[in-house]
């Protein structure tokens, strides 16, 4: 086996199956370009009757592949798969993971994913009937047992007049999933799989009047990066989301709210069938004390009108309130040091004012944190003795570097799946 890694551009293969998603594939060569990476297309015959070979070869500038008997001294349908860093899969068709479940290797693209060692990642495309029949999800489930990461499909309108789950997720969050993988240079595990999660993102809104409200700078990325790392690795995963204008992630259910109250309700109504809660929505702590029931107007003097605030709920505090024993809750902290203290003390003190197993750090400079799509965080895990900075306080400590959202979520998943495991193998 040829080790795939190269110092230099990583090698991704992007395979095309025959469906009419393979139009948005194009876009995909984009995308995966985009992060930095040698994109060869590997269609397979049906998938160009939908696309060109001008179209991927054009946009990847490099030939494309698709049967095994052309330029053979080179054997390419080996080397292909050999030489890959990634291979992505989008649309993958129902026949197309049929071949791959079962070791066909009678193209170009089912050659190389049978040679390949390195990750793989299956976008499906197809019909509703098609996703749900047996055959399929037997498939779907030896993929994955082999390690493929396989997303579930969005649900929207389908080729014809009919929808329902079975779109092919969006260019940008394959992308995203493939960035994950190439920073880990590995598979996602499927160690969330039957693990229930509720997660809070974005930011909420507090009215003021029918026009005007208070609200802040979250952008919701940072939850649904959680949300879409937890679904790819088996969990099932339900996400509140406040005021965001991001794509759902594949398979995750989104209750979509607007105020603290409503966020408040959302997670207290929800928490007592979840394994995980994850509060990663930045909520307002104080709202208006009265919402206008009409536009609150200027007044003919020059004077301004003083907001009366009152405190919204703690939602954190409340659901670490109604836990049950066996529940893992997560906070999240924005935290800038100051002349007092540093951001680690801060964030100790939050840690256990609130009550929760992990607080998520996110410090507050430097472009990091909030509406951007990377960031750094710091995971505190209570009372799991002391790893690095945490001497003294009990709280173990994991630093996660600055990279993209997906991967900072993968690593928040990662303490947390070491503690899942710690208790099944307590329990
Ligand atoms: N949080 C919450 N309800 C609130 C305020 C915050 O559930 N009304 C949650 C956030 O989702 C986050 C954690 O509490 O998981 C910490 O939020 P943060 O804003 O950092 O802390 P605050 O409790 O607001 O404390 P302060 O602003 O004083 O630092």
């Amino acid at each position: 086996m040829t080790s795939g890694a190269s110092a230099a551009a990583p090698r991704v293969v992007l395979g095309v199956g025959g469906g009419i998603a393979a139009y948005k594939s194009a876009e995909v060569v984009r995308r995966l370009a985009a992060l930095g990476a040698q994109v060869t297309v590997t269609p397979t015959a049906a998938a160009l009757r939908f696309v060109g070979a001008a179209t991927f070869e054009a946009l990847s500038g490099r030939p494309v592949l698709t049967d095994v008997f052309t330029d053979v001294p080179s054997v390419a349908h080996v080397h292909t798969g050999q030489d890959a860093d990634l291979i992505v899969v989008a649309p993958a068709t129902a026949d197309l993971m049929a071949r791959a479940a079962h070791g066909f290797a009678d193209d170009m693209l089912t050659a190389t994913l049978l040679v390949t060692r390195a990750p793989v990642l299956m976008v499906p495309a197809m019909h509703t009937e098609m996703w749900a029949h047996p055959a399929t999800v037997a498939n779907v489930a030896t993929l994955r047992a082999r390690g493929v990461v396989v997303l579930d499909p969005a649900v929207g309108r389908l080729t014809g007049p009919d929808s329902g789950p079975g779109r092919m997720p969006e260019p940008e969050q394959i992308a995203a999933v493939a960035e994950l993988l190439l920073h880990r240079r590995d598979a996602l595990p499927r160690d969330l799989e039957g693990v229930r999660v509720l997660i809070s993102a974005g930011g909420t809104r507090e009215d003021l009047d029918p026009v005007r409200y208070l609200t802040n700078r979250s952008s919701g990325r940072q939850g649904f990066a959680l949300a879409q790392v937890a679904a790819s690795r088996g969990a099932d995963v339900t996400l509140v989301a406040a005021n965001t204008a991001l794509l759902t992630p594949p398979g995750v259910h989104v209750v979509p709210v607007t105020d603290a109250r409503e966020l408040h309700t959302a997670m207290l109504d929800r928490t007592g069938a979840a394994d995980v809660v994850v509060m990663a929505a930045a909520v307002a702590d104080f709202r208006p004390a009265t919402r206008a029931a009409a536009k609150i107007k200027k007044t003919g003097d020059d004077g301004a009108p003083t907001l009366e605030l009152v405190r919204n709920p703690d939602v954190l505090v409340d659901l670490v309130a109604a836990r049950r024993p066996d529940q893992l809750i997560v906070g999240f902290a924005a935290e800038t040091g100051d002349a007092g203290a540093d951001v680690l003390t801060y964030a100790r003190e939050k840690l256990a004012r609130k009550g929760c197993d992990l607080l998520v750090v996110n410090r507050v400079d430097g472009g990091r944190g909030f509406d951007t799509t990377d960031n750094a965080v710091t995971v505190l895990s209570a009372g799991r003795g002391t790893t690095g900075a945490g001497e003294g306080s009990g709280d173990a400590v994991t630093e996660v570097p600055f990279g993209p959202k997906t991967v900072v979520a993968s690593a928040v998943w990662d303490v947390v799946a070491q503690r899942i495991a710690a208790r099944s193998g307590a329990g």
